[in-house]
C-alpha cells in the first residue's frame, strides 16, 4: 500500500538521554469519546491522543450527534456533549473509520444496538481485516450486518435494533472483540457474558464504571455486564494515562544504543498492557520503575530505562496479548541482542495494520538481520549491530516504521523507511520526541 512519507533514520550519534513524556493512551482514548458520546451530560477528557485514529473515532459519534469541543490547540483535552444511551441519530453519510480496526470494531458493538441504519468504512487497510471476529457475534446478539465476504470485509452495513444479552466464549483473545460485544451489552435485554480464551486489555471494564455502568469480572477470563440503561458523565475529568505502546519504542531504543539513561514519564502499567515489560526484563534490560501512581482506573509509572546488553528468550504465550502492539520494536530488540529469541503462538500479528510477522521479517533481513519467519511468530538470532544502507517498506503500518526508526540507531549506515506517515495515526509526535533524547531520525520531506 503507498500512503507516502519517509524516514531517514540512524545511526545514533550517541547515547540517548532525557526524560519524555509519551502521548495519552490510544485504547483508552477511543473508550472516552465513545462512551462520552453515549453518556447523559458533558464528559471533560485530559490526556486524549491527538492521533489520526483518535480523530476518526470523535468525527464518527459526531457524525450521528455527539458534541465535540477541543479544549486546548494541542488536541489533548476536550468536552464530549454525549447524547445519551439511546440518542444516536443515523448518521446521513458513511461512516469513516480511516485506519483504525478498534474504531471500526468497538463501534460496530455500539451501532448493533441502534435502531437505524450505518454503513461503516475504512482505509484499504482496515479494508483487508478480517471483521467477521465482531460480526458474528453481534448478529447472534439480534443485529443485521453484511459487507464483503459475507461480512468479513469492510465496508460493513449495520442495521441495528433491540439486542439480547448472550453469553459470547470468544474464540479469539482480542480485547477489540470483547468490547465490541460488552459495548452491544449495554443496549441488549438482559445480561452479556464475554469470555476469552486468554486474558486481554480490560480498559473497558475499568472505564465502564466511571459512567455508572459495573462490570462484574468473574475471572480473569470472563466479564459480565447487567446493562443499567443509562451512562452518566463522570463529575471527574477522564485522565488518559501515556500509553505504554508509544513508551517501549523509547524503552527499547534506549536498552540498545550504549550508554544511554531515559526516563519515560507517568506510563500505563496495567498488567494486561504490560507484557513489553515483562519480555523486556526476561531480556534483563536494565528497567526500574520510579514514582508508581493511579490515573483515572489505570496504575502507572515513571520508568527508567538504561543501556544494557539484551538476552534471548522464548516468550510465554500467556504474555503475547499483554504485548500484542509491542512485537515490531521486540523483534528489533531481539535482532540486536545476545542469543536466541522465540516467539510461537502469535498469529494475530498476522491480522493488525499489516501483517507484522511478514513486514518486520522482511525489514529486518534486508537490514542484516538473522530472522527466520514462522507461521506463528518469528526465530531470532541476535547481533551486535546490523549493516543498514537500504530502503525499507512500513507497509503504512504505524509501529513497523517506527520500530525500523529504533534499529537503524544500531546499523553501520542509514536506512530509509517508506510508507511511514501512519505514524501520525498513533503518535504524530514521535520523530521530535525521539530526536530530543538524540535519536538520529528526520522525515525525508526536503
Ligand atoms: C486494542 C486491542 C488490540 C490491539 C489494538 C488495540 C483495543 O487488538 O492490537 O491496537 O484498544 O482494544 P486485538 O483486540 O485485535 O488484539
Amino acid at each position: 500500500m503507498n500512503i507516502g512519507g519517509t524516514l531517514i533514520a540512524g545511526p545514533a550519534k550517541g547515547a540517548l538521554k532525557g526524560n519524555i513524556t509519551v502521548p495519552g493512551d490510544k485504547s483508552m482514548s477511543h473508550r472516552s469519546i465513545m462512551l462520552g458520546a453515549l453518556a447523559d451530560g458533558v464528559t471533560r477528557i485530559e490526556g486524549f491522543l491527538p492521533g489520526d485514529d483518535n480523530f476518526a473515532t470523535a468525527a464518527m459519534f459526531e457524525a450521528m450527534g455527539a458534541k465535540v469541543t477541543w479544549l486546548n490547540e494541542e488536541k489533548t483535552a476536550l468536552e464530549v456533549q454525549g447524547v445519551g444511551l439511546y440518542g444516536l441519530k443515523e448518521p446521513e453519510n458513511v461512516l469513516d473509520a480511516g485506519n483504525s480496526g478498534t474504531a471500526a470494531r468497538l463501534i460496530t458493538g455500539i451501532l448493533a444496538g441502534q435502531d437505524f441504519h450505518s454503513v461503516m468504512v475504512g482505509d484499504a487497510s482496515l479494508h483487508s481485516r478480517p471483521m467477521a471476529r465482531v460480526a458474528d457475534p453481534v448478529r447472534l446478539m439480534g443485529a443485521k450486518i453484511d459487507g464483503r465476504e459475507g461480512g468479513n470485509k469492510m465496508p460493513l452495513s449495520i442495521r441495528g435494533g433491540k439486542l439480547k444479552g448472550m453469553n459470547f466464549v470468544s474464540p479469539v483473545a482480542s480485547a477489540q472483540v470483547k468490547s465490541c460485544v460488552l459495548l452491544a451489552g449495554l443496549f441488549a435485554d438482559g445480561e452479556t457474558t464475554v469470555t476469552e480464551p486468554k486474558a486481554t486489555r480490560d480498559h473497558t471494564e475499568r472505564m465502564l464504571p466511571l459512567f455508572g455502568q459495573a462490570v462484574e469480572r468473574v475471572d480473569a477470563f470472563t466479564s459480565k455486564l447487567q446493562p443499567c440503561g443509562q451512562l452518566t458523565a463522570p463529575k471527574d475529568v477522564v485522565q488518559i494515562p501515556a500509553d505504554p505502546s508509544s513508551a517501549t519504542f523509547f524503552a527499547v531504543a534506549a536498552s540498545l544504543v550504549d550508554g544511554s539513561d531515559v526516563v519515560l514519564n507517568s506510563i500505563g502499567i496495567n498488567p494486561r498492557r504490560d507484557g513489553w515489560r515483562r519480555v523486556m526484563a526476561d531480556m534483563q534490560a536494565n528497567l526500574t520503575l520510579e514514582t508508581e501512581n493511579t490515573v483515572g482506573a489505570e496504575p502507572v509509572a515513571d520508568i527508567r530505562v538504561k543501556s544494557t546488553t539484551l538476552q534471548g528468550m522464548k516468550v510465554n504465550p500467556q504474555d503475547i496479548p499483554d504485548a500484542i502492539d509491542e512485537f515490531p520494536v521486540l523483534f528489533v530488540a531481539a535482532a540486536l541482542s545476545k542469543g536466541t529469541f522465540v516467539l510461537d503462538e502469535a498469529e494475530e500479528l498476522r491480522v493488525k495494520e499489516s501483517d507484522r510477522i511478514a513486514t518486520m521479517v522482511a525489514a529486518l533481513q534486508a537490514c542484516g538481520a538473522d530472522i527466520e519467519e514462522k507461521e506463528d511468530g518469528a526465530v531470532i538470532h541476535g547481533k551486535p549491530n546490523l549493516k543498514g544502507g537500504v530502503t525499507v517498506d512500513a507497509h503504512g503500518d504505524h509501529r513497523i516504521a517506527m520500530a525500523m526508526v529504533v534499529a537503524a540507531q544500531k546499523m553501520d549506515k542509514e536506512i530509509r523507511i517508506e510508507n511511514a506517515a501512519a505514524i501520525a495515526t498513533s503518535f504524530p509526535s514521535f520523530v521530535d520526541l525521539a530526536q530530543n533524547i538524540g535519536m538520529n531520525v528526520r522525515w525525508d520531506d526536503v
